[in-house]
């Protein structure tokens, strides 16, 4: 066994959130001839590969339509575009999440109303949002956060008796299952009407750069997206609509077909490394695991803690000091940021939005964990609650 010294001599630096450097050199050969290929034919825009991945995604999405884009959060704004909503109509929101969806609302004259969360799955607490429902509502924006979905059954039938729009945004999730009240499984990002996803590369399915997709079972909606996505153009230079310019680069898709190959296996790799996470920390008093609950698998995208007793902080402090990276998604709410004082209506006093921001702590976890460095990681944060 070697000391704290000694493990820190050969850990140092080299322990990551994410590591991306020894995933490519573990597929290498295929991501190379992939983007050979690409450089080769030089069709860089809309090329051969986004064609091909769109629909093999949507294959293994099990939906009709897959709509690449630039980015997730392009994909989050044109989901929004295509729902023709007026100038301060609401979109509801977790208030525990990124800014994207927020943001793209506010972009378009919308209003974020920001809902709080459960304690348990960081998701949005669905008991909560039909208090958030004024007349102005138009849509719910859960987002599966984390690697796991919301519970989308309360969800849809809450925007069914509202007549409201559901855009899942599943940036984290692309490979979770969800399993409905009927026992039907759909993929997370197929169960609501629009599904936006981003491929940012430290996400599931992740490319080397920026990309994004829409996706939805309704053939209309799907061709409105696409000509949003592509300059409201019906054709070539016959401008039907005011739309944007986003797209997923041809680099980029090649990229995506071989990562599309591998996604369940690295999805499995996570859902092993968290396993080890769980089971070791089952005995700490002041370590909250992730819950996950029956109605979604979990894909930890993160593997997210909460500590108790205000000690996140020092755990924090106290695992940087042994070499151990670790992040704090997110360090505050979004009721708690500048941008969304005046851009956002707050449902409620959000307190567990509040509250996990003061406790939750991700630690590392990819594809490529290896067992001892996770035996390392697991060491300290044991002897951070021994000693501390
Ligand atoms: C939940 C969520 N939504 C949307 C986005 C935006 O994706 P992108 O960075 O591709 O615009 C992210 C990215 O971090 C995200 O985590």
């Amino acid at each position: 066994m070697m000391n704290d010294k000694q493990m820190a001599i050969v850990f140092n630096d080299n322990i990551q959130m994410v590591d991306l450097q020894t995933q490519y050199r573990r597929i290498k050969h295929e991501i190379d001839a992939a983007i050979q290929e690409v450089l080769v034919h030089a069709q860089f825009i809309n090329g051969p590969q986004v064609k091909t991945f769109a629909s093999r995604f949507a294959q293994y999405m099990n939906i009709a339509h897959i709509i690449p884009c630039a980015n997730g959060t392009d994909a989050l704004q044109i989901a929004l575009m295509g729902l023709n909503l007026q100038q301060g109509e609401e979109i509801i929101i977790p208030a525990f999440n990124y800014a994207a969806a927020a943001e793209t609302a506010a972009l378009l004259g919308l209003t974020p109303v920001l809902v709080d969360v459960s304690a348990d799955t960081f998701t949005i607490d669905v008991n909560k949002i039909e208090q958030a429902i004024s007349r102005h509502t138009k849509a719910i924006i859960p987002v599966h956060l984390f690697g796991q979905t919301c519970d989308m059954a309360p969800v849809m039938r809450i925007a069914e008796r509202y007549n409201l729009y559901v855009i899942e945004d599943n940036a984290q999730a692309t490979g979770a299952l969800y399993t409905d009240p009927s026992g039907e499984i759909k993929k997370a990002g197929t169960i609501g009407h629009i599904g936006a996803t981003s491929f940012f590369p430290s996400k599931p399915l992740a490319c080397y750069g920026d990309g994004g997709a829409m996706m939805t079972a309704d053939d209309k909606l799907a061709e409105y997206l696409r000509m949003i996505a592509n300059h409201g153009q019906e054709k070539k230079y016959k401008h039907k609509y005011i739309g944007c310019n986003s797209r997923l680069d041809t680099l980029q898709a090649a990229i995506l077909n071989v990562k599309l190959k591998h996604l369940s296996e690295f999805n499995q790799a996570r859902i092993q490394a968290a396993g080890r996470y769980n089971e070791a920390f089952e005995s700490l008093p002041d370590v909250i695991a992730p819950c996950n609950p029956s109605y979604t698998t979990h894909i930890y995208h993160q593997y997210t803690i909460q500590v108790r007793n205000g000690r996140r902080n020092a755990l924090q402090a106290w695992l940087q000091e042994k070499g151990v990276p670790s992040m704090i998604y997110y360090p505050a709410p979004l009721n708690r940021q500048e941008a969304f004082r005046v851009h956002a209506r707050k449902a409620g006093n959000l307190e567990v939005a509040c509250r996990l921001a003061q406790t939750a702590l991700s630690l590392p976890v990819h594809t490529e964990m290896r067992e001892f460095e996770q035996d390392y990681i697991i060491e300290q944060v044991i002897d951070f609650f021994r000693k501390n």
